[in-house]
């Protein structure tokens, strides 16, 4: 495990909170949360479904605006950006790995991970190598040319991993990334991340349910009803839900 104690803060949050609805139906998502997690580390936020883990990563990634709090990301507020800096901003730092995907199903392994570098103006040729030189790093080089649909639900996962690599971000955010897959393909998506994505100058951030994968955490990151309830570290908590 990696130690984290000097490095550089990757996301910090500060009393963040988030509602949605009105009325009687408004439901309170967040309610005051305060998150930290730091370069060089793999953070885990945990708890059971509803508690607002995916809310509290759109608003960590700025797709979602607080109504309170402050969110600051590589020392910069997101909250003072306009909608235009934001959105490169986030293409410039954050990738992102989701519980289904998300690959564009008509398009191959090598044109799906190429994305992300075609959209921050790169040429094919240059695109696409990179693409097919992360493709062999996560093991699935001989997939290059091959279909989402012809891959197994792991193969797809790493794709995306692929993905969200490619471009060089310095923070990971993945939500629920194992979610889809069984016991042993969503073991090795957590080793592989931990292999290629974690690096000193780099944070990643791994929404999940998943108790299976807990042990692949630097710190646990515990939510409750819309607040941050504990923080531990993976050897000393155990889940009280399922
Ligand atoms: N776009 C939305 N509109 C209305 N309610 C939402 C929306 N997104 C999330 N919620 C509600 O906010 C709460 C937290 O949701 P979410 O962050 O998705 O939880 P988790 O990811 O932990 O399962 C839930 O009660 C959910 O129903
Ligand atoms: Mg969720």
């Amino acid at each position: 495990m990696s130690s984290t104690t000097n490095s550089f803060p990757a996301v910090e949050t500060r009393g963040v909170v988030k509602s949605f609805g009105k009325g009687e139906s408004m439901v309170h998502a967040l309610k005051g949360v305060d998150f930290e997690a730091r370069c060089g580390e793999m953070i885990m936020i945990v708890g059971p479904s509803g508690c607002g883990k995916t809310t509290l990563l759109s608003v960590l990634c700025g797709t979602l605006k607080q109504e309170a709090g402050s969110v600051t990301v590589f020392g910069e507020s997101l909250q003072s950006m306009r909608s235009s800096e934001l959105t490169a901003f986030r293409g410039r730092n954050i990738g992102f790995v989701f519980q289904q995907f998300n690959l564009i199903p008509t398009w191959t392994a090598l044109e799906n991970v190429s994305v992300p570098l075609l959209l921050a103006g790169a040429s094919r040729r240059k695109a696409e190598e990179a693409a097919s030189s992360l493709l062999h790093k996560v093991g699935i080089g001989e997939k290059t040319n091959t279909l989402p649909s012809q891959l197994s639900g792991g193969q797809q996962q790493r794709v995306a991993i692929a993905r969200a690599l490619v471009h060089n971000p310095r923070l990971i955010i993945c939500d629920e990334p194992t979610a889809a897959l069984d016991a042993a393909s969503g073991r090795n998506v957590l080793q592989l991340l931990r292999e290629t994505a974690l690096q000193p100058e780099r944070c990643v951030v791994v929404v999940t349910h998943d108790s299976r994968i807990f042990s692949f955490a630097d710190r646990i990151a515990e939510m409750e009803d819309g607040r941050l309830k504990a923080l531990h570290r993976p050897g000393e908590y155990k889940a009280n839900y399922v």
